[in-house]
């Protein structure tokens, strides 16, 4: 990974002396966001600037997230993190602010724009492998396997959906009956999605579901139908929703980020490129699978939970 020298450039210091990072995620709606923008809070805090939040509701919102940045852009920040919600929508919006000598972080969900200051991120191929490892395992080797997908344009999610068909391809004993399906960025379209998908499927030994909404969708559609128990089913993503259910039994695995770490690494990056210090041009924040036999394991109660007291919450 090459260092990437960048002059100082876009946001001089304020005359208050706070530099202005916009911290635009790709919705406000499910709770990984609160764990990025708690990262994002505290590196704010220890650097000595502010970081504006804003995003859509609603993560399919292209229109929304194309105008926050928009008026961020307008207003003039000295920098911006984004998580683009969809990896071509974004990018005219984004290359303006480039043109003006706004340094850009991308975070968590890359963007088809090169001129990015860094990539802060899952390695989300890895973990689309890891969990089809974890259900190859759970399976035995062997049964008929649907992947539920998130949204189209969302890069994260459809690294992870790839890396997952290429490694379960490699057990032969392990059919995938469906994978062209997509649940949708909010939970109530998932939910509808997997309720479908379940309908269409009367016989399916394995699931997997790229992101929290996705897993949630599918976890309450298999709890309605009563074949909870007929199936192994791995997920991404930890919430308040999801970690009561792998603790069950009803989730056998749940592939973990590092999204307090994404959020503060990428606001250290974007202040870094302000101030004229080397930056990473790519930086992996990490990613875990928890079984439901790992739960209690003290190394992965602050993925599972993440801290979010610097929100007051
Ligand atoms: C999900 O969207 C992805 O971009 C994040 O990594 C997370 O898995 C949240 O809806």
């Amino acid at each position: 990974m090459g260092l990437a020298l960048f002059a100082s450039c876009g946001g001089e210091e304020k005359t208050d002396g706070m530099l202005e990072i916009a911290v635009i995620p790709k919705g406000t709606t499910n709770e990984y966001w609160k764990a990025l923008h708690a990262g994002a809070e505290a590196a704010a805090q220890d650097l000595g600037v502010k970081i504006l939040w804003k995003g859509p509701i609603k993560e399919d919102d292209r229109e929304g997230q194309q105008r926050v940045v928009e008026d961020f852009v307008s207003r003039g920040v000295d920098g911006m993190v984004i998580v683009p919600l969809d990896r071509q929508a974004l990018v005219p919006p984004v290359k303006e602010a480039g043109a003006r000598n706004i340094p850009v972080v991308v975070a968590d969900s890359d963007l088809d724009w090169d001129g990015k200051v860094s990539y802060v991120a899952t390695d989300n191929r890895r973990g689309g492998e890891l969990a089809a490892a974890a259900l190859a395992e759970l399976l035995g080797g062997k049964g008929k396997v649907v992947m539920l997908r998130h949204m189209e344009g969302s890069a994260s999610t459809s690294a992870r959906e790839e890396g997952f068909l290429k490694k379960i391809a490699e057990s032969a004993g392990i059919e995938v009956i469906s994978s062209n399906q997509y649940a949708g960025s909010q939970f109530s379209d998932a939910q509808q999605s997997a309720e479908n998908l379940l309908n269409s499927f009367p016989k399916i030994d394995g699931i997997f579901c790229p992101s929290e909404p996705c897993v949630y969708g599918m976890l309450r559609a298999l709890q309605d139908s009563g074949r909870l128990d007929q199936v192994k089913f791995v997920g991404f993503d930890a919430s308040e929703k999801l970690v009561p259910a792998l603790r069950k039994g009803e989730i056998d695995a749940l592939v973990l980020q590092n999204p307090v770490r994404m959020g503060e690494l990428a606001v250290r990056a974007c202040v870094d490129a302000i101030r004229g210090n080397p930056v990473e041009k790519q930086i992996d924040t990490g990613v875990t699978v928890v079984l439901t036999a790992d739960i209690d394991k003290p190394e992965v109660q602050s993925l599972l939970k993440p801290d979010l007291s610097i929100l007051g919450q």
